[in-house]
């Protein structure tokens, strides 16, 4: 199989004509930044305001956001805004000096979680979070072997990098990285389980015959860069199992499925009935404000503790726990979690109602607000039609992305206060696309 470019939307360059005012953008971006960044869709997008589950161009027009898991109570929330201003403006130090925001966040935090998971260790990025969970759980096992899903991200760390498939062969796997299939019924036919279980038993003794011994299992509980796979729920625990019978720990990587996002549950690893060694927090933790963390058993970071010191300048910062704070307090006040289940299960349903009137609309699979919809043509997958629609759908004011090892997977995510009537505006744009198509 060949992979496809990282981004299967991304503006190239001179494919489109664009306003000068853009061209001129596109160009002092590229002087300042450098050649390492990438934007979104082939017309790129020149957002100035947030508000709810809307984005504003800098002509006043409203696309409808159905990809943000960052802004993940809604854009600009006006309770979180004003926790940030409020804090900000009182105190923003960090976690060396004695401060009660911390413990109160730390606690709340801890009490969404099973009651094995007893600690909390707090960072600015999902790749830092995952670099420590790295760091820990070598202290832990002594190993360094680590499995991953054969499309996988991670983060942007030099650790995290090789173990992010998804960046391709110049990145990853590190020379201790061990990929295996995602956890599909085209890739694991005789169950996706015990398929699964398999592989990761099978990456061990791979991993053993070359002297090195096994660290740790690693998964985004939601597989989003693989083509998000959710089901059967239950299906991660034989895994965890797995890895655990080998010496290595579990770690679910939580920055894309948590917060409530995949709606019966506030985390992901919640739908397959296992408590996990480390979790890693990040993007919808601070909906905006850089903040991430590790929520760990305490058993496994007792001799990391007394070996090591940590500190980490901003992560649990007065802000970032007053902010997280507000975050939680949306996420129960508004009954999010709820929303994203009701409406996440209509989304779900009208994506399928679609592919029976059109033939390039493939499976649905979906938690909550956390859906992936293949799209095909003849029946096999179809990466640049994919592309194709996403960047349709940017024209016509709704912004999704595509994702999978092939890009043909839809991937959509809104803000959890996504209502009924932004699926129906979703539903019925997609629908005269593809009628059109
Ligand atoms: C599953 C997963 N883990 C970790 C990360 C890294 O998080 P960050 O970009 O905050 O470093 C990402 C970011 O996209 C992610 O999707």
């Amino acid at each position: 199989m060949t992979r496809p470019t990282l981004m299967p939307n991304a503006f190239v360059p001179g494919a489109v004509p664009l306003a000068p005012q853009d061209e001129a953008r596109i160009a002092r971006r590229a002087r300042l930044l450098g050649p390492a960044y990438r934007l979104f869709y082939a017309e790129p997008l020149h957002i100035v305001r947030g508000d709810g589950v809307w984005l504003y161009d800098r002509d006043g027009r409203a696309y409808l956001d159905t990809y943000n898991n960052v802004a993940s109570v809604g854009h600009c929330h006006p309770r979180v805004v004003a926790a940030m201003a409020a804090q900000a403006g009182v105190l923003a130090t960090h976690t060396r000096y004695l401060h009660d925001g911390i413990l109160d966040y730390a606690e709340r935090l801890l009490a969404l979680f099973p009651a094995q998971l007893g600690h909390v260790m707090f960072t600015c990025t999902g790749s830092e979070a995952n670099d420590l969970a790295l760091r820990i759980a070598r202290a832990a096992t002594g190993g360094s072997g680590v499995i991953v899903t054969d499309n996988a991200y991670h983060g942007v760390t030099l650790a995290t990098a090789e173990m992010s498939m998804s960046m391709g062969p110049a990145v990853a796997p590190g020379p201790t990285v061990f990929p295996i299939p995602a956890p599909s019924i085209e890739n694991y036919p005789e169950g996706i389980a015990s398929g699964f279980a398999t592989a990761v038993t099978d990456a061990c003794d791979r991993m053993q015959s070359q002297g090195i011994k096994p660290c740790a299992l690693i998964v985004d509980t939601i597989f989003s860069s693989d083509g998000i796979r959710p089901d059967p729920s239950g299906f991660l625990a034989p895994a965890a199992a797995a890895i655990r019978a080998r010496g290595g720990l579990f770690i679910a990587d939580e920055v894309q499925p948590g917060f409530g996002r995949t709606g019966g549950h506030m985390w992901g690893f919640q739908r397959h009935g296992l408590v996990p060694d480390m979790v890693s927090l990040g993007k919808p933790m601070g909906n905006g404000y850089p903040m991430a963390g590790l929520v760990l058993q305490p058993e496994i970071l007792a001799d990391f503790g007394t070996k090591s010191r940590y500190f980490n300048t901003f992560g649990g910062n007065a802000v970032a726990a007053a902010v997280g704070l507000a975050v939680l307090d949306v996420i129960q006040d508004e009954g999010l979690m709820q929303n994203a289940a009701t409406v996440g299960a209509t989304f779900a349903q009208g994506l399928r109602d679609l592919s029976s009137r059109h033939d390039s609309i493939g499976e649905t699979r979906a938690a909550g607000l956390f859906l992936g919809t293949d799209i095909l043509t003849d029946g096999r997958p179809d990466g640049a039609k994919a592309g194709r629609l996403v960047n349709d759908l940017r024209r016509e004011g709704i912004l999704i992305s595509a994702t999978g090892p092939q890009g043909h997977i839809l991937k959509i995510r809104p803000p959890l206060p996504f209502s009924q009537a932004n699926v129906d505006q979703f539903l019925t744009t997609l629908d005269s696309l593809l009628a059109a198509d």
